[in-house]
């Protein structure tokens, strides 16, 4: 009995050490579906990131365990993330590509002693429903806000806004218009369209009649954008003037080929454009392309994956690999690296990621491949955002 009861604890000792060398982190995206491509960045991300800086921290092995939610669906995303909590044993929550999956995970956080590092989801608020809420991807105030002040730069003065109708869409629209309005512009219309929305002809008709001069448009990244800035080419409105304003999410790099020459030129303000010239961003694209498979399906969600590994094993570091959520976020305020965008820091006040915002221009490379073209830099971003609230 008393060989048994030892053999018994020795096994139990065995069990927790394994336990305690492993820090598994859950990611939670679209990994299937119509925004596949967006969950593939993710992962290519992350591969990059472990494969440059290897899969252990310190004695802990880093082990990463992947959740599929094809389109956004915050009862879905709340239950995974659950799933990946109680039954997983996850010390840390990432990934989340949409804003009402991110903000269904947010209220679970303190008790699940879970910090969550956003490594898309952009809407300004969501950093405000927790403190164990760290971003690494982006704004859609910090990257439309630039854009505002650019239209009115090159002199124009009446513009129509069109946005998907959910936080990043409400975002977008408000950060233009409150930016372009105190510059003097003067936001002729805003339409708010449903997420599913697919067929834009009747709305291309609506920004014709507007009388604007150039329309302003905000949809997330994926199938849709790609119909949106299609209808732009194809309704005429390039050939009446109308020109075309948004954040990068319009152009991202894996729609190009598809929007073929009619994108060149397309203006967009953006946080990361895989052409970025830096000896970091070089490194990362090549790591990056060769853990997407496909060259041309690289795009941002990648790059947020990628600093957002980077946030978690500075936390993982901190914390020694003993699950202290507040202790992780505590550790990642006011870190700053050198990421393949460029220079970025965690404010230590919103925990949201400041850097540069570059204004682009789409443009075809001697090879025949279509990039985003850095031509203007708004240096170190905050998120403006969050100072509305
Ligand atoms: C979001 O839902 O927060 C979101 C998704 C895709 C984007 C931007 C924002 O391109």
């Amino acid at each position: 009995m008393k060989a048994l009861l030892l053999a018994a604890t020795a096994v139990l000792a065995f069990c927790g050490s394994v336990y305690a060398d492993t820090v598994k982190v859950g990611v939670v995206g679209p990994f299937s579906g119509p925004f596949a491509i967006q969950g593939k960045n993710f992962k290519a991300g992350i591969d990059a990131y472990m494969a440059l800086n290897g899969s252990k921290v310190g004695d802990d092995d880093i082990e990463i365990i992947y959740r599929d939610v094809p389109t956004p669906d915050p009862a879905q995303a709340k239950a995974l993330a659950q799933e990946l909590v109680v039954k997983e044993g996850v010390q840390y929550l990432t990934g989340f590509y949409f804003t009402p999956d991110a903000m269904a995970v947010t209220p679970l956080l303190e008790q699940a002693n879970v910090p969550l590092v956003i490594m898309n989801a952009a809407t300004s608020a969501i950093v405000t429903k927790s403190p164990l809420v760290v971003r690494t991807s982006f704004t859609l105030w910090q990257t439309s806000a630039p854009m505002a002040k650019v239209a009115a730069e090159r002199g124009i003065k009446k513009v129509i806004t069109v946005v998907s109708d959910y936080g990043p869409g409400v975002d977008s629209e408000t950060a233009f218009k409150k930016t372009f309005e105190a510059a003097g512009g003067t936001v002729v219309d805003s339409i708010r369209m449903p997420l599913s929305t697919n067929d834009f002809s009747p709305i291309m008709q609506r920004v014709k009649d507007s009388g604007a001069a150039a329309v302003f448009a905000f949809l997330p990244s994926g199938p849709t954008t790609l119909g949106f800035v299609k209808a732009y080419n194809e309704n005429g409105l390039k050939e009446a003037g109308i020109q075309f304003l948004a954040p990068g999410d319009l152009t991202q790099e894996s729609d190009l080929p598809a929007l073929g020459d009619a994108a060149i030129g397309l203006t967009t303000t953006f946080h990361y454009a895989v052409s970025h010239a830096s000896p970091e961003n070089k490194t990362f694209v090549e790591a990056a392309r060769k853990a997407i498979g496909n060259p041309v399906e690289l795009s941002f969600p990648a790059v947020g994956a990628y600093d957002g590994m980077h946030v978690i094993y500075k936390m993982i570091e901190a914390t020694g690999g003993k699950q202290d959520a507040q202790k992780a976020v505590d550790a990642v305020k006011g870190l700053a690296w050198e990421s393949p965008r460029g220079p970025v820091s965690i404010d230590a006040e919103s925990r949201h990621i400041t850097q540069n915002i570059y204004l682009r221009e789409v443009a075809k490379a001697e090879d025949g491949t279509y990039y985003n073209k850095e031509i203007a830099t708004f240096e170190k971003q905050t998120d403006p955002g969050l100072a509305q609230k």
